[in-house]
Formats: structure tokens, C-alpha cells, sequence
């Protein structure tokens, strides 16, 4: 069974996230997405809460599996069985910080990293601006799945 990986912190999850994860479960006999526990960064949601929110943005592909990893990405592979790592290239400003990634990671263990253009709709799409836009009442609702925005704004909005 070929699998992968696409990893992130995903707080929370972007239609571009999104967009890349079905057109990876398009390529792969099984997606699994990674979400990374880091303890030296509090986000705005827990990772129970975004794996929660993954799980139910992906409900509809019969191929993906949402789950946590800690520590090295390449370990997180190994253990999932997985061969390869999808990133999505939003702008050649990513290129440079992900080469690095891709071949320390390939060096460590062998794990491939395949690069997927982001759709271009979403080029300028990150979390952080997300939250920026729903924490000051602008409009997200072309940036993220209506219940992830109404979970936003329950979040942010309420201080
Ligand atoms: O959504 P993000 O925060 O840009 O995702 C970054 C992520 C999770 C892909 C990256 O930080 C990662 O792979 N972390 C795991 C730690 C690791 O394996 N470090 C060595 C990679 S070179």
C-alpha cells in the first residue's frame, strides 16, 4: 500500500490545507495527516481540538486518517508506514526553508518529500492570517470551512 504524509501544525486547517490533502488522497492508496505536538508553541486550539476539526474536513475522503506525532517527522513516517512526505509550495519564499526540511529528512531516513503547487486561490492562504482576519470580524468564509471559522470566532472573539 503506498501512503503518505502530509504533516503541520494546522491551527487551524485552511482550505489549503485542504486542497492539498484531497489531491494527495487522489495519488496515494492512503493519506495520513500529521499533526505535530509542540510544546514550546500554545496555539490557538488544543491538538485534541484539531484533529477534531481535520477529522471532520476530511470526513468525506474514505482514504485519510487524521493523527498526532511528537518529535522527528521521519520517525512519525516509519511508524505509519509511510514512504513519502506531501508539502505544498504556496510561493518560492516556502522553497527555501522546505529543501532544507526535504533533504535533512531524506538524509535522516530515506523519506521522499514531493512538493504539490498550491492552488493558486489559496497562494497567500496561511492559519496565522486566518486568525488574524476572523479575531477582527473580517470575512474568512473563502479561507476556511464554515465550522472551522464559527469555531474561530467562539474562540477569539470572545476576550
Ligand atoms: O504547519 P507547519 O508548522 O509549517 O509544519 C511544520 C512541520 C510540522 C512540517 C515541521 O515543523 C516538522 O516536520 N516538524 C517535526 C520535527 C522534525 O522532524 N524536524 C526535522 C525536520 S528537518
Amino acid at each position: 500500500m503506498r501512503r503518505a504524509v502530509c504533516p503541520g501544525s494546522f491551527d487551524p486547517v485552511t482550505n489549503g490545507h485542504l486542497d492539498i490533502v484531497g489531491r494527495a488522497s487522489q495519488l496515494f492508496d492512503e493519506v495520513i495527516v500529521g499533526v505535530l505536538i509542540n510544546h514550546s508553541k500554545t496555539g490557538v486550539f488544543t491538538i485534541e481540538e484539531r484533529i477534531e476539526m481535520l477529522r471532520e474536513a476530511t470526513s468525506g475522503y474514505g482514504n485519510v486518517r487524521v493523527e498526532s506525532f511528537h518529535g522527528l517527522l521521519v520517525d512519525f513516517c516509519r511508524a505509519q508506514g509511510a514512504a513519502v512526505v506531501i508539502k505544498g509550495l504556496r510561493a518560492v519564499s516556502d522553497f527555501d526553508y522546505e529543501l532544507q526540511m526535504a533533504q535533512m529528512n531524506i538524509g535522516l531516513s530515506g523519506v521522499e518529500t514531493l512538493f504539490m503547487p498550491t492552488n493558486p486561490l489559496y497562494s497567500f492562504l496561511s492559519s496565522s492570517l486566518v486568525k488574524d482576519v476572523v479575531k477582527w470580524g473580517g470575512d474568512a468564509s473563502s479561507y476556511v470551512p464554515d465550522f472551522v471559522r464559527e469555531r474561530l470566532a467562539a474562540r477569539l472573539r470572545q476576550n
